[in-house]
């Protein structure tokens, strides 16, 4: 099962994660890492932009989990330019090594299979970053997404789409369709860190985490991931059955492990 860490605050949550990406890039100056958008990562991608002052990023490369389809990859809101204001400016990436999946609409058909060829390419992802949403969707799989789905266009549920509205001036303007990598592309990456914060999230977490295997609730996924780690304050633990024992585990674990 995944390991469940319990955290005090989202600036704690940001701060453990993003340790754990200085070390693989201290480690591995190359390496890939899968990006996720929305506000949930947001303390990690703030956090890292401490601990990687002196670190040599300029291989790192990094592969997004999502975008619209349809919207002017210029858009403020567009993947691409989200990606790029939180991440790859701030923390001094290569934007020539940091892929989002293509939304425009002239080229959709194949772009699933160009995305899939090219993190092949990069020999995979090693870590990938994921929220939820409140319909337990990771990346855009909405419920219902088999578990062995692969980079591939996706229509937004009108409850993804009201959750996203906060961003654009209407929900008119929200795209209906999005392009995302799959569960089954998901789980090939080497190690998932699910972030989640506030109530509103603790049901899916809960789901996610301790209920059954089911494409009704994708990021119940992260079950099948032999290095699945979730990160999530008391609010979004709150409805953890065991959150005891993952408490318990967390304090007694060998610092040596990581996360
Ligand atoms: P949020 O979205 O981080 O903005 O809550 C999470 C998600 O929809 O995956």
């Amino acid at each position: 099962m995944a390991e469940v860490v319990i955290v005090e605050s989202k600036d704690a949550a940001g701060a453990l994660v993003a340790a754990e990406i200085a070390a693989l890039i201290e480690n591995r100056p190359d390496a890939v890492l899968g990006l996720a958008t929305g506000s949930t990562p947001l303390p990690v991608y703030q956090a890292l932009r401490g601990r990687l002052d002196g670190v040599d990023v300029s291989q790192v490369r990094g592969f997004a989990l999502d975008e619209y389809v349809g919207l002017d990859p210029a858009h403020a809101e567009s993947y691409r330019s989200v990606i790029t204001r939180e991440v790859v400016e701030p923390l001094g990436l290569d934007p020539q090594r940091i892929q989002v999946p293509n939304g425009a609409e002239a080229t959709i058909q194949h772009a699933g299979a160009d995305y899939e060829a090219a993190i092949a390419a990069a020999g995979g992802v090693d870590l990938q970053i994921l929220g939820i949403g409140t319909d337990g969707h990771i990346g855009f799989n909405e419920p219902g997404s088999s578990f062995a789905s692969r980079t591939r266009v996706k229509t937004l549920t009108e409850q993804t789409r009201e959750d996203n509205a906060r961003f654009f001036d209407s929900i008119d303007d929200v795209p209906r369709h999005c392009i995302t990598q799959g569960l089954g592309t998901i789980l090939q990456a080497r190690h998932l860190v699910l972030l989640a914060f506030g109530e509103g999230k603790a049901q899916a977490v809960a789901d996610a985490v301790e209920g059954p295997l089911t494409a009704s609730l994708p990021g119940s996924a992260i079950q099948l991931h032999p290095h699945a780690t979730v990160v999530v304050d008391e609010a979004a633990a709150s409805k953890l059955k065991l959150a005891d024992y993952y408490r318990y585990t967390y304090a007694n674990k060998p610092a040596w492990q990581g996360i």
